[in-house]
Parts: structure tokens; C-alpha cells; sequence
């Protein structure tokens, strides 16, 4: 079988550095005082470290590490807490940092158990979208693209953890 490797490029650096400077605006303009981001590891470590850069004024953050028990490019539905936060939420304004937002499920799955913590809002931040992946009906309220049903690396995101290096983000392709 042949290997699986990174072929066409579908956002280039450039894009995304331009997509993610809007979406820092648009949560500063959101939040202008209190903002807390927590984001989650490892594919969003990326993501989380342009979109800080572009917010101006005080902003804190957390990571927290889930696994869906997938090594292969599908999601299998199952979530599990890895690592936890260190610091509270209570009465904060979070806003949840992911790579991809997929089945649905991952989101669901942490927005519920943020939500248990007392945050005076919740919000999320995925800088990719497959929306014909769906399974669950889950809110993301800023999304830096959507894409097609297409396996994608780089920018944080890995196939069995190559590939987050990749400046921009590319098709995996056999
Ligand atoms: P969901 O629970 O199905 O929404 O899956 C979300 C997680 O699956 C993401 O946080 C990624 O870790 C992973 N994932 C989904 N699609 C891709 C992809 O195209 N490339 C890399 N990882 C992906
Ligand atoms: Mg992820």
C-alpha cells in the first residue's frame, strides 16, 4: 500500500495568516476586556500561537489534551480527557481554540464539560470546518474556513503525528 504523503496545498501561509488576524479581531471586537482562551492539544497549539499574537491587549489561556482513540484518518466517536486545565473558569469569557471541527463530536464532548464549569460565556474558534462531515449539531461561532470532506495535514494538524510542522495546510493523498 502506498504511503500516505502531504500533495496539493489547500491554504497556503499567507491565507491563513490573513484569516486568522480577522478572526483575532473579530474575538477582540467580542471581548474587549476579559478573554480567556483554552485551547486543545495538540492540533490547535498552532493555531492558538498566531491567533494570540494577532489580539491586542490582555488575553490568559490553558490547553487541555483530549484523544479520540483514532490513529487513522476517521474519528471514532470516543472521547477521552487527557489533560485537564489549571486554572478555573468560573465567570470567565472562554473561547475554546480547535484545528478542525469534523463529526462535531470532540466539540460537543468539551463544550459540555466547560460549560459544567460556571464560564460567563462560551464560545469556540475552529480554524477549519467540514461541515458535510457532521454528525452532531455542534455551535462554532467563529470559523477561520470550511473545506471539503478531504483529509488535511500541516498547521498543527498531523496524520499519526507528521506533519504538524507544515507551515501551510495540505491534502493527504496516497
Ligand atoms: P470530530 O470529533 O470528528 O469533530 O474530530 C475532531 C478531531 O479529529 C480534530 O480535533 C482532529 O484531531 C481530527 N481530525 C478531523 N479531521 C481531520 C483532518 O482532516 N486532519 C487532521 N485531523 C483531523
Ligand atoms: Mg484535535
Amino acid at each position: 500500500m502506498a504511503e500516505l504523503t502531504p500533495t496539493d496545498i489547500l491554504l497556503t501561509e499567507r491565507q491563513i495568516q490573513a484569516r486568522v488576524a480577522e478572526m483575532a479581531s473579530q474575538i477582540r471586537r467580542d471581548f474587549p476586556d476579559d478573554l480567556h482562551f483554552v485551547a486543545v492539544l495538540k492540533g490547535a497549539f498552532v493555531f492558538l500561537s498566531d491567533l494570540i499574537r494577532q489580539i491586542d491587549g490582555h488575553a490568559s489561556l490553558d490547553f487541555m489534551a483530549v484523544s479520540s482513540y483514532a490513529k487513522s484518518t476517521t474519528s471514532s466517536g470516543q472521547v477521552r480527557l487527557l489533560k485537564d486545565l489549571d486554572t478555573s473558569l468560573d465567570g470567565r469569557n472562554v473561547v475554546i481554540v480547535e484545528d478542525i471541527v469534523d463529526t462535531g463530536l470532540t466539540l460537543t464532548y468539551l463544550q459540555d464539560i466547560l460549560r459544567a464549569r460556571n464560564p460567563k460565556t462560551l464560545r469556540t474558534a475552529c480554524l477549519l470546518s467540514k461541515p458535510s462531515r457532521r454528525k452532531v449539531d455542534v455551535q462554532v461561532e467563529y470559523i477561520g474556513f470550511e473545506i471539503e470532506d478531504r483529509f488535511v495535514v500541516g498547521y498543527g494538524l498531523d496524520y499519526a503525528e507528521k506533519y504538524r510542522n507544515l507551515p501551510s495546510i495540505a491534502v493527504l493523498g496516497g
